[in-house]
């Protein structure tokens, strides 16, 4: 009998155990937070929820922050994708990705031998599509917002007339990027002087742009002056967008992706970005195997994760697309009958060759240009946010009269089927150019419920990278009990199918790990990506407080109360 009674302790003891909250180690606060690449975006975005804006007030004002504090990837002349929880459970999301404009055409970047040409989609006026932003956040608002946009502004456009500090960080981007500002902009522009860590650069120019906005709303941006001279400027420049392709851009509601993996419930972005498709076929295809028993970055689990990505990657690029332009079967790719039949042919004994794996003949390679941030309010409405220009500070192209950058999301259109574009990718038809469709995108703004509750809010980065970082940062949290903070700072790994190769991060694989999975067959790569996204996220913990994970990676901050 006592020892049934030790048993039974001891098991109790045991499930206790397992169940014992993972304490936190990021920024904890009691009732709302936002996780953003600089502090001065987040700190905007949470004075805003302080003065009783909700988490979409906090979004338009985070946004719009980053736009003065991250020129890199913050933007006007860009677009995004926003996946929302409100209080009640009610979930959603909304594409403000760029489109290709009226004049755009399948051949556009090609020359009349059919080659591509060098450069024409990825720098400068050529490489713009139609911005998205400003149509996203007056969206946003129109839809949920609480405060008066000019309150939203008012922080951020005092930011800009005041100026923000370069960080370390920020004088190594423009200075790596600095010749490419005077090749499209002329020696006259802002960004040819070399700015160094501790100077104060300030954006009038901006701030009298955003003013703008904030009175009339889109018609600020979309039509009027700004429009007049956006167009203009781009088309003197020799890019093709007209006052047109300005007023007829529209930002629209689509329907989440949304599946379940064991007890979550995960909520993510629907084509026009792949991300939400390829991240619950990898969760679906790694369902069946207990990778908590495999253990955290253990052979065994970066072999299932790696063949899983391989197969998912696969899909992507041959059936995925702007779905207001091709059918993507998305009941066949995301059915459990076919991603069972994907992993047929895995083993734990030897890699699979990625020549193998059916579909095209795709290549992504990754691009860390993006921006990412998560937003909880003190009524538990969730907003998980990723933004973009492409490439670093986009096409390059900066309009000193308005204040901004534009975008090179055209290069993530397949200029021509079987021709890399900048970042190596090789698209199919589903993803050719054609006037006003929106270019495949990877980005991953993601919320995961908990039984039935908000959970996590997170997203990255990282171009065909972020698919890969955000599932990893919900398993570490989810099958290996780490922290926020601890799950986003963990190494991170990657594969796409094509190249065929594993690329780790280079600190933190041993290399009994590496020799392991080469004398499986696997190709590893340690120099291709020094860092593997930048996630930005945060974690409902049991007592409802909110734990941050700002990525140590970059200058990324949590900022609650
Ligand atoms: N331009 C990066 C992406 O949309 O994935």
């Amino acid at each position: 009998m006592k020892k049934f009674t030790f048993l039974f302790l001891s098991l109790i003891l045991f499930i206790n155990c397992k169940k014992a909250p993972v304490p936190p180690t990021g920024l904890v606060t009691e009732k709302a937070m936002v996780v953003s690449a600089r502090e001065e975006a987040s700190k905007i975005g949470v004075e805003i929820m302080k003065k009783g804006g909700n988490a979409f007030d906090a979004m338009v004002a985070t946004e719009m922050a980053l736009v003065v504090v991250y020129p890199f990837a913050g933007n006007l002349g860009g677009g995004g994708f926003m996946v929302y929880r409100k209080a009640d459970g009610d979930v959603g999301s909304l594409d403000y990705r760029e489109k290709a404009p009226l004049a755009g055409h399948k051949d556009m970047y090609l020359d009349s031998l059919g080659n591509v040409i060098p450069g024409k989609s990825t720098i400068g006026a050529t490489a713009v599509g139609v911005p998205g932003t400003v149509a996203g956040i007056i969206e946003v608002h129109k839809k949920f917002g609480s405060l008066p946009l000019e309150e939203i502004f008012k922080p951020v456009i005092a930011l800009a007339e005041q100026g923000v500090p370069v960080t370390a960080n920020q004088e190594r981007r423009l200075a790596s990027q600095r010749e490419k500002f005077i090749e499209v902009n002329g020696d006259s522009t802002k960004f040819a002087t070399a700015f160094k860590e501790g100077d104060i650069i300030k954006y009038p120019a901006l701030a009298n742009t955003m003013r703008k906005i904030a009175e009339h709303g889109r018609d600020g941006f979309y039509k009027g002056e700004t429009a007049q001279k956006l167009a203009a400027f781009i088309q003197k420049n020799g890019g093709y967008i007209t006052e047109e392709d300005l007023e007829k851009y529209q930002a629209v509601w689509r329907q989440p992706i949304i599946f379940k993996y064991k007890d979550l419930r995960i909520i993510s972005m629907s084509p026009p970005s792949s991300g939400g498709v390829t991240i619950n076929q990898i969760f679906k295809m790694i369902e069946p195997y207990n990778v908590a028993d495999f253990g955290h970055n253990s052979p065994k689990t970066i072999q299932l994760f790696t063949e899983a990505a391989r197969r998912a990657y696969a899909d992507r690029n041959y059936y995925l697309g702007d779905p207001d332009f091709v059918n993507i079967p998305l009941d066949v790719l995301l059915s459990n009958t076919y991603l069972e039949n994907r992993m047929e042919n895995f083993s734990f004994d030897k890699a699979t060759k990625s020549s193998e794996v059916e579909r095209g003949n795709v290549q992504i390679v990754e691009s860390m240009e993006t921006t990412h941030y998560s937003i909880v309010d003190a009524e538990g409405n969730a907003v998980s946010v990723t933004t973009t220009l492409n490439g670093a500070y986009g096409s390059k192209l900066y309009s000193d009269e308005l204040g901004f950058f534009l975008n090179n999301e055209m290069d993530d259109f397949s200029a021509k089927a079987g021709v890399p574009n900048m970042f190596g990718l090789i698209g199919a038809e589903a993803n050719s150019i054609a006037a006003e469709k929106r270019m495949l995108s990877s980005m991953t703004p993601t919320i995961v419920e908990k039984n039935g509750k908000l959970w996590l809010v997170v997203g990255t980065p990282g171009g065909s990278t972020i698919i890969t970082a955000v599932a990893q940062t919900i398993l570490n949290t989810y099958e290996f009990d780490m922290s926020m903070q601890e799950a986003v700072n963990a190494p991170r790994f990657h594969h796409q199918w094509l190249p065929d190769m594993v690329i780790f991060e280079p600190e933190g694989f041993p290399e009994t790990l590496k020799d392991e999975m080469k004398s499986k067959g696997y190709i590893i790569n340690e120099e291709r990506t020094p860092i593997i996204g930048k996630v930005d996220a945060i974690k409902v913990l049991p007592n409802g407080k909110l734990e941050g994970g700002a990525d140590k990676r970059g200058d990324d901050a949590a900022v609650g109360f």
